[in-house]
């Protein structure tokens, strides 16, 4: 394993009931690499995500990040750690402001109690703004979340995650319901990010066209199980792959 891996996944398992959703899943994520997780719908990537942000339990298995077991921890005690998460459906409070939204994740990183005195609407209102200015969404601060565009509310969720400092961010369809234009366009933007904060990018995507442009290595799930994992280009071309997900190339004059 190597030496700057900021994630070590070991042998992780999941299931509900009888259905596996992740099957001995092993794999690293070195420090500001961008690792895209792909595979056919419910091959397990959204059950990964909850894993490794505390959501869920995991059966059996080992998640290590920055060097520490962080298996079994609270959601909250990982975002303080720097692991950032966004959502395949946007999470902010609709009835609250994007401002509001990205203050109440500031509050969430403090663990002394003060903060729970601080006026409410001051609570680092400047570092909310920062945050929401690097999201491309400062202009739209004081509107209510349940006012926002869908890919604005993607923003916000960026700016949420950014929040927590994170030194690895937790991606799960990052640019799922958007228009193509848009989606280069907040993809570039998260990769342009996270290589200014030296984050480390997981994320999941059923765009191939995301995936291949910016994505490191790229890690193929099916049913659970890691079938295929390397740069792009191998992955693109397993056959294994294209049997349970890509599909046959395309001929040329096909296209
Ligand atoms: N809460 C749940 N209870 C029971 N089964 C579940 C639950 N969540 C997921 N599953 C099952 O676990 C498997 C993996 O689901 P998961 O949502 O992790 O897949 P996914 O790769 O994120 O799919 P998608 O591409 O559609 O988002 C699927 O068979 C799914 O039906
Ligand atoms: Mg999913």
């Amino acid at each position: 394993m190597s030496e700057s891996a900021v994630l070590i996944v070991d042998r992780l398992c999941k299931s509900y009931g009888g259905v596996h959703a992740l099957r001995e899943l092993s794999f690293s994520v070195n420090s500001g690499e961008k690792v895209a997780v792909i595979g056919p719908n419910g091959a397990g990537k959204t059950t990964l995500f909850n894993v490794l942000n505390g959501q869920l339990a995991a059966d059996a298995g080992a998640v290590v990040f920055d060097a520490a077991s962080i298996g079994g921890l609270p959601p909250q005690t990982i975002a303080r750690r720097g692991v950032g998460r966004t959502f395949q459906v946007p999470a902010t409070f609709g009835s609250m402001t994007a401002r509001e939204n990205v203050q109440l994740a500031l509050f969430g990183r403090h663990t002394q109690l003060r903060a729970a005195f601080a006026d409410a609407r001051a609570f680092e209102a400047k570092e909310s703004l920062a945050l929401l200015e690097r999201a491309g969404i400062v202009a739209l601060a004081d509107r209510s979340c349940a006012t926002l565009a869908y890919g604005d509310l993607k923003r916000v969720e960026l700016a949420i995650a950014l929040a927590c400092r994170p030194r690895l961010l937790l991606m799960d369809e990052p640019t799922a319901g958007l228009a193509p234009s848009e989606r280069a366009t907040l993809m570039s933007l998260v990769v342009a990010l996270a290589a200014n904060d030296g984050v480390a990018l997981l994320f999941t995507e059923h765009d191939m066209d995301v995936v291949f442009a910016h994505a490191d290595r790229v890690l193929v799930l099916n049913r659970g199980r890691l079938i295929s994992a390397g740069p792009p280009s191998v992955v693109r071309s397993d056959p294994q792959v294209r049997k349970v997900y890509l599909g046959p190339p395309t001929l040329p004059g096909n296209a």
